[in-house]
């Protein structure tokens, strides 16, 4: 029997570079791994390891065909770029059929059944597209990124403080890292058809993100809550324009609604293990500084 041949998208970005290499560390030879990016010379280190690197974009359906020749499995990675995903995504997806690729795996957002947050319609529009296109899926809804506040780890030291609208609102982060794990994992397991995960770790809000860094770090770090009105005005008084505090601040006003929660365990039982904790991502953030 012959190995499948795993292919991701994103492979020059935080996500997929992570799949790659949890690919590489579970053994997986590296000539059955493709990875796609849009910039050869990023991933030289992967290429050197002997992963098959092809180029492609989500805007070229060209590109994307040739670069699935042969790919039985694919991670999709969710484009960065927001407002123009859903027609990458459905380029990516109809160069996923025509190649036979029998499952993508794509990396959605968590909740997308219910959610209210202003980032979620187009991955919600993608699953309907995965869903049209007839092709086996696995879609992963990521939950926050620990990282969207440990890369901010020097700043809230420095002001002894963190500022946001998400009141008491519960967010079931992750690290990339623990994503990357569980893409991987679906990308292997042995199951059938079609189906949504919906993945995060243990819940915090962002009064206990605070106290969690004072535990770990021994700096006084507090959390202080405003008005989604107030909390514009802040960031307007730091540099950002009327439309990014907007959206900053909405993205807060929806974990305080509870869209950024879940109680499930799919992570965990993706990974196989307990998922790291924040004060461990904390810890090795501040490690690594
Ligand atoms: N759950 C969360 O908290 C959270 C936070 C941020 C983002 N996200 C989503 O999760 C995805 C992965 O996260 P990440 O941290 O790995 O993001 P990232 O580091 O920005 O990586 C994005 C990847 O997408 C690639 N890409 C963008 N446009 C493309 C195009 N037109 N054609 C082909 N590739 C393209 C980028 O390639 P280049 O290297 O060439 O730019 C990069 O490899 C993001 O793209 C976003 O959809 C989730």
């Amino acid at each position: 029997m012959t190995n499948s041949v795993y292919a991701v998208t994103g492979a020059s970005g935080h996500l997929g570079r992570l799949a790659v290499q949890d690919l590489l560390a579970r053994g997986v030879p590296s000539g059955d791994i493709v990875a796609i990016v849009r910039t050869r010379d990023k991933v030289a280190h992967l290429a050197q390891r002997g992963v098959d690197v092809r180029v492609a974009d989500y805007t070229r359906p060209d590109t994307l065909r040739t670069a699935l020749v042969g790919v039985n499995r694919l991670l999709l990675v969710s484009s960065s770029a927001a407002g123009q995903r859903l027609a990458q995504h459905i380029n990516v997806i109809a160069a996923a059929k025509t190649a036979g690729v029998s499952r993508v795996v794509y990396t959605g957002f968590l909740n997308a059944d219910h959610t209210s947050n202003p980032l979620a319609g187009e991955h919600q529009d993608t699953e309907r597209a995965l869903r049209d296109a007839g092709v086996p899926f696995i879609v992963l809804r990521n939950g926050w990124y620990t990282e969207n506040y440990t890369d901010r780890l020097a700043q809230y030291l420095e002001a002894g403080e963190i500022v946001g609208a998400a009141g008491h609102g519960r967010i079931s982060a992750a690290s990339r890292q623990d994503y990357a794990a569980a893409a991987v994992a679906a990308l292997l397991q042995n199951v059938d058809g079609s189906r949504a995960y919906e993945l995060g770790g243990p819940s915090f809000d962002l009064f206990e993100l605070a106290e969690t860094i004072r535990t770990i770090i021994g700096t006084a770090v507090t959390y202080h809550d405003l008005s989604v009105d107030e909390y514009i005005n802040t960031l307007k008084r730091s540099g950002l324009d009327q439309n990014t505090a907007e959206f900053v601040a909405a993205l807060d006003a929806s974990i305080s609604r509870g869209d950024l929660e879940t109680n499930s365990q799919d992570l965990e039982h993706l990974l196989g293990r307990p998922v790291t904790s924040l004060a461990t991502v904390i810890g090795e953030t501040q490690h690594h500084a």
